[in-house]
């Protein structure tokens, strides 16, 4: 069977591959505890729900414009003057089918064959499949875990050539956990600013989830008459208001990246489910949501201080800790290439690591190859601290057995 060959240039996700082998475990009874999934533990808010199911019950059943309604763009444009500085009128905003469509129809919207595409590594592993399949080159650049993972300018400068055409910005991040302060992203946009013809594609999904003091901003509002034009800021429902099955994601940039997305959208999907356009109204503009999420985002800090302290305590195991998002990157650097499990397996990366502990400690982690860091893992703590304890319990107990 004669398939399309852009096939050939993408990976499968490896998040995903993870959790559907873990599922399977399950399925057969095995109580597998699960660091891989990254979505919230929590239910959508009910008020959300709520206009979900009333629009549905109204008959809100049919096409709908296809960048969003007035009432849902409007309710974006609100959302990103109040909350993140961003003057965006709601005509240069777009909803989309989550954050991942949203990235993908900017990609398409702004990439030619052969243009390259900064990445920090670790990086969130669709950002380089899905720049691949718009014709982009992925450059990666390496950040330091001795630096929270950040790259400095002077590794972004080194980075750019003539044929460079966008950067990826993610604070916070995954699978890293670090985030960027507001300095630190104009030490960044520094180095960019004088090259006219690069985009900045600032994606925001986890903006809402940062621990302790920690600031990010976003990159438009660093200084609005530079980057309002080069800037894509991308956005969704799905982290921040526990909405990762809606899918609803959003984008806001210039008028003419928006006009290009939405032409590109008309036909491709043409309008998000039409029964999801009060839910962005009410999560955005109802004030009893910021609750809501206040209430997750304590209780992911809780979550990400613990499992922080316990991984570094792992034989082998050195965290940086968390300050957004709600995931751990542990270096296993340690672990590998030492004996480990029933057969005293020495792995050489971080898949043959998470695989031995999948099977015999029945923990499921996510390894870090496929975000650029073949000896770490990746840990989401979206998930009780009962879950955490008893999954980082096996994998003590797994790695000191293997070490005695
Ligand atoms: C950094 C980052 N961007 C975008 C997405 C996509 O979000 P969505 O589920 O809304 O498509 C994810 C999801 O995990 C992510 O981690």
């Amino acid at each position: 069977m004669q398939l399309a060959s852009r096939l050939d240039q993408i990976a499968e996700s490896i998040t995903l591959a993870v959790t559907a082998r873990a599922n399977a475990m399950k399925k057969q009874g095995v109580d597998v505890v699960s660091f891989g999934a990254g979505e919230p533990d929590f239910d959508t808010p009910a008020a959300i729900k709520e206009a979900a199911i009333t629009a549905l019950r109204a008959g809100r059943t049919k096409y709908e414009p296809t960048a969003g309604t007035p009432e849902a763009r409007k309710a974006i444009a609100d959302k990103l003057a109040r909350h993140n500085k961003l003057p965006y009128p709601p005509e240069q905003i777009i909803a989309s089918v989550g954050g991942k469509h949203s990235l993908y129809v900017a990609f398409m919207a702004v990439l030619n064959p052969g243009d390259e595409v900064l990445i920090p590594a670790p990086y969130w592993v669709s950002y380089p499949e899905m720049v691949k399949l718009a014709g982009g080159v992925p450059v990666i650049i390496q950040g330091d875990p001795a630096h929270e993972f950040k790259i400095t300018p002077a590794q972004l400068a080194a980075a750019i050539t003539p044929r460079t055409k966008m950067f990826i910005m993610n604070s916070p991040s995954n699978p890293g956990g670090h985030t960027y302060h507001p300095a630190e992203l104009a030490a960044l946009a520094e180095v960019i600013k004088p090259h006219g013809n690069i985009w900045v594609c600032s994606d925001e999904i986890y903006e809402r989830l940062l621990f302790g003091d920690q600031k990010t901003c976003s990159w438009a509002a660093l200084d609005w008459n530079t980057w309002k034009d080069r800037t894509i800021t991308c956005n969704c429902l799905s982290k921040t208001y526990a909405m990762t099955g809606w899918r609803i994601g959003y984008t806001a940039g210039a008028k003419p990246l928006i006009d290009a997305m939405n032409k590109l959208q008309s036909q491709m999907t043409s309008n998000i489910t039409s029964f999801c356009m009060p839910a962005i109204v009410e999560a955005l503009s109802n004030p009893a949501m910021e609750d809501e999420v206040a209430k997750m985002r304590q209780a992911f800090e809780k979550r990400g201080a613990h499992i922080w302290q316990r991984l570094n305590a792992l034989p082998g195991f050195k965290c940086v800790r968390p300050t957004g998002a709600f995931y751990a990157f542990p270096s296993i650097a340690g672990a590998l290439g030492k004996p480990l499990g029933k057969t005293a397996a020495k792995p050489k990366d971080a898949i043959e690591f998470c695989r031995i502990v999948l099977d015999e400690a029945h923990v499921a982690l996510v390894p870090g190859n496929d975000f650029g860091f073949p000896d770490h893992v990746r840990l989401s703590f979206a998930t009780s601290l009962e879950q955490i304890d008893k999954g980082v319990d096996r994998l003590e107990k797994l790695l000191t057995a293997s070490q005695s």
